[in-house]
């Protein structure tokens, strides 16, 4: 913060609305029209309205959707351009196949592979969201060394809210694993480079917000700037998924109302992404790009082929994160 500290409650206003204008004028010629490029794509996508899907009133998220008996194997196949609204037309999923480039998906594909050279994978055993029990080995044998997640973050860390977020664990236990995963943050900037443009062509004001945020959490905490990955970042964590399977879930710690990203890579044969809740599951291959309210919307994948080697690479704003850095915004502002 530059300016000078105002005091009083509209003082609190202000300084949002004038640093979104910011970041909307922050678009080159070149970035507005790639953006109006997939606004027309999107136009001409499937759209459908879920009159029972509101993303406020759906907090606590929908626990009812968590124990349907809505099998992936019922649900429709969306294999085309599709974006889902709330029952206020907000966007709550996008869905955009072979939309990540294939220089992009190539640079994420080396990355991955000198990535895994170097750090070992975090197996989850327990994790509610990713479910190895009874396939683990066999996972294992098909990909040594490539089952398992890594987690390149900033978030608040159980037992040290008061501490403010910081970098996790995996991006800096050691030199070499420091290096590597940094690396890999770069590598897949091309890709998040191309998500960002797809959250402002989406939902313009939510991607404004989330990038307003990020920006600001590079100043107020400089560890998370090696997360920083390309201009317009509107993510500030994300996760590497390397041929492990999801069970029904929502991500409860992550952005309540902002919307996260998803895109794949590797070989798949068939495989879906599934929302029980709005009763579709989307057709993933090479290069497929998902957005979608990821606290809001359970979601689950499909049983596939062990054989296959997928990769899915997952950006996402932690709610608790955006609020800490709204609190910090303000702080000069609040009148003592
Ligand atoms: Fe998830």
């Amino acid at each position: 913060m530059t300016s000078t500290p105002a005091t009083g409650f509209v003082s609190l206003i202000r300084p949002r609305s004038e640093r979104t204008l910011d970041m909307s004028i922050r678009l080159t010629e070149e970035q507005q029209s790639r953006v109006n490029a997939i606004v027309t794509h999107l136009q001409n996508a499937d759209h459908k309205c879920y009159s029972d899907q509101d993303v406020e009133l759906g907090y606590p998220p929908p626990k009812v959707s968590l124990r349907s008996i809505w099998h992936w194997a019922d649900a429709k196949e969306i294999t085309t351009p599709f974006v889902a609204t709330d029952q206020r037309t907000r966007p709550i999923l996008v869905y955009f196949p072979d939309y990540i480039s294939p220089q992009a998906v190539s640079r994420s594909a080396s990355g991955v592979n000198e990535l895994l050279e170097k750090v070992p994978l975090h197996v989850p055993p327990s994790d509610p969201r990713h479910s190895t029990v009874g396939i683990l080995p066999k996972l294992q044998s098909f990909h040594p060394k490539r089952v398992g997640t890594l987690h390149c973050a900033c978030w608040l860390e159980t037992g040290h809210h008061g501490s403010g977020p910081a970098v996790s664990r995996q991006v800096c236990s050691g030199s070499r694993a420091h290096n590597a995963t940094t690396r890999f943050v770069q590598s897949a900037g091309m890709a998040k480079d191309e998500l960002s443009l797809l959250y402002a062509a989406s939902h313009r004001s939510s991607w404004s917000r989330c990038v307003e945020n990020f920006t600001l959490l590079r100043d107020f905490v400089p560890g998370a700037r090696v997360l920083d990955s390309c201009p317009l970042d509107p993510w500030a964590s994300f996760a590497l998924i390397s041929n492990l399977p999801s069970v029904r879930h929502v991500d409860q710690r992550d952005a309540r109302t902002a919307l996260s990203a998803l895109y794949s890579f590797g070989s798949f044969g068939t495989m879906h992404l599934h929302f029980p809740s709005l009763k579709i599951k989307l057709r993933m291959r090479e290069g497929t790009a998902v957005l979608f309210n990821s606290f809001f919307l359970p979601h689950e994948t499909s049983m596939y082929d062990p054989e296959a080697s997928r990769y899915a690479v997952d950006f996402f704003n932690h709610e608790e994160v955006l609020r800490w850095v709204d609190r910090k915004a303000i702080e000069p502002y609040v009148r003592e």
